[in-house]
């Protein structure tokens, strides 16, 4: 059922992780006028960002430490794909930022002297990860959202799902040659709830809907990561790029039967855990002179290939010879989980199997986060910035998100007050749809895309793999476009369209990329 009634709101917030957070908290409290209205598809703060346990790398102690070397550390694990500007851009602008993650509440652990207890992670060569035990993105997200809840202007709704953009395809008007780029209006959100598609209609409109981990069968994203804010972006026709780069983390949890994957985080093999094979050996020191600690993507092929040589289901993370006050101190959390599974990590090795965990690339956008489509900012996950190249460094993604909500912010003030409303918006049209009967294909096909997408587009590709996952993917493609065509919409659908869209662009960009590199791996190109 399409509601009638537009409505109108300054800012449009689509996501309530860190980047949506902190950039409606800013705005809000710099323009007490305006009105800021963050929508998000599930609870307030069901996000990635919840899930994050590492931290948020930022140069703290400038005497063992520097920017410099955050930044080359940075550009390693690009692997020569980075935007060196941009890089030192983030890098630079982390303590300030932090700063304020602090005033706004965020509690980071501090050690006996009382400085910030500062965690190791793979690929980097100095301790600089802030973190809250093993639960910093929960920490964050509480801090946040204690800030966003009192402000008077911001309007939080949740349950409601962004459908699509809204540009001038919609609206009809026609481009003139002086303002030809494309502009964002506003969305099309499902008020899960009610059944109703809303009209929102915006001055500007700030993606901020994190990944697509879930394309994958093993993650350790959760259920609402997928991938809507890259697939509404795509229709739109905003520049998308690099979506080949998908992030494997090296350590989930093996545990059959659960999902999304529980995070053993790399903060473990910073604090000294080893990796070992099914019969018990040590085997990194064959794969990088960095060991445990060499950069994911690396990480992560290695467990990929002692799998496969093995055929066994899982490798192991050894703990059992650390400091174990220490240890169940910084990382309660998995100490508690493991322990709820009858592994002792003091005397028993934990079944560990890698899981896609992050997607490098995404909706473009500049250093002042604007995308390609005019009054359209994007921050997060869903963006591809330049920082991250061809393989994301540990902890730097909480930190991408609070740095280009700034930028975001910064740029936008500067706009705002000569921005006007648009006008002639149409409301939703879902003339001729019927109520789906069988949501059962649904989840047929939801399904079909995680097992096409590990089977063919996973740690290790091919030509032939990804040819493959090109076909399966159209078929889908075309079965999906049909009932989204004459189905009243659900999350379900709407999320399986962005799913595939999503699937079928890192496959896409898979077969163009000629070089392996970063987190990208074709055999057919060694
Ligand atoms: C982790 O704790 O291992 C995840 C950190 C990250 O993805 O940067």
């Amino acid at each position: 059922q399409p509601e009638t009634k537009i409505t109108t709101t300054d800012f449009l917030v689509i996501g309530s992780g860190i980047a949506g957070l902190t950039f409606a908290l800013k705005t809000a409290t710099k323009f007490t006028n305006a009105k800021i209205t963050i929508i998000t598809k599930d609870e307030q703060s069901e996000s990635n960002t919840k899930y994050a346990q590492g931290g948020i790398a930022s140069v703290y102690d400038k005497t063992v430490d520097s920017f410099e070397q955050h930044i080359e550390d940075t550009l390693i694990a690009g692997d020569g794909l980075c935007d060196e500007e941009v890089v030192r851009m983030v890098v630079e602008s982390a303590p300030d930022r932090l700063q304020e993650l602090i005033e706004w509440g965020t509690k980071f652990d501090k050690n006996k002297e009382g400085d910030y207890d500062l965690g190791r992670e793979g690929g980097h060569s100095q301790n600089r990860i802030l973190h809250h035990t093993d639960i910093t993105g929960a920490e964050i997200e509480r801090a946040l959202l204690a800030q966003v809840n009192v402000l008077p202007n911001i309007d939080f709704l949740t349950h409601h799902y962004a459908i699509d953009l809204i540009t001038e395809h919609q609206v009809k008007q026609k481009r003139t040659k002086r303002n030809s780029k494309i502009s964002c209006f506003g969305a099309y959100v499902l008020d899960v709830k009610k059944s109703k598609v809303k009209t929102f209609v915006s001055k500007f409109t700030i993606l901020a809907s994190g990944g697509n981990g879930q394309v994958y069968e093993t993650t350790t994203n959760p259920v609402v990561a997928t991938g809507d804010g890259i697939g509404i972006a795509y229709r739109a026709k905003a520049e998308i790029s690099e979506m080949e780069f998908i992030q494997f983390h090296p350590t989930a949890l093996y545990n059959p039967g659960e999902y999304p994957a529980f995070l053993i985080s790399e903060a473990v093999r910073g604090f000294g855990a080893k990796l070992r094979d099914y019969n018990g050996d040590f085997f990194m020191h064959k794969y990088d002179v960095r060991e445990e600690l060499a950069s994911r993507d690396i990480v992560a092929r290695a467990i990929d290939n002692e799998l496969k040589k093995s055929g066994k289901p899982h490798l192991y993370l050894d703990c059992t010879h650390l400091d174990m006050e220490k240890f169940t101190a910084h990382f309660p959390n998995i100490t508690k989980k493991c322990q709820s599974l009858n592994i002792n990590v003091s005397k028993d090795y934990i079944p560990i199997v890698p899981a896609s965990h992050y997607i490098c690339g995404g909706v473009n956008v500049n250093k002042k986060a604007k995308t390609s489509i005019k009054k359209l900012y994007a921050c997060g996950e869903v963006t591809r910035t330049g920082l991250h190249g061809g393989n994301r460094l540990a902890s730097n993604s909480l930190l991408e998100g609070l740095v280009y909500a700034h930028s975001a912010f910064e740029n936008i003030s500067k706009k705002f007050d000569k921005a006007k409303f648009p006008e002639n918006v149409p409301t939703w049209n879902d003339n001729g749809v019927v109520k789906n009967m069988e949501n059962i294909l649904i989840t047929h096909d939801r399904n079909e895309v995680k097992t096409i997408m590990t089977n063919y587009v996973g740690i290790v590709r091919s030509n032939e793999r990804l040819k493959r996952a090109e076909k399966k993917l159209r078929v889908l493609y075309e079965d999906n476009k049909r009932l989204y065509d004459h189905s009243e919409l659900s999350v379900d659908l709407c999320e399986l369209r962005n799913l595939i869209t999503t699937a079928y662009l890192i496959t896409q960009f898979s077969k163009k990329r000629t070089t392996n590199c970063g987190g990208f791996y074709n055999m057919d190109l060694v």
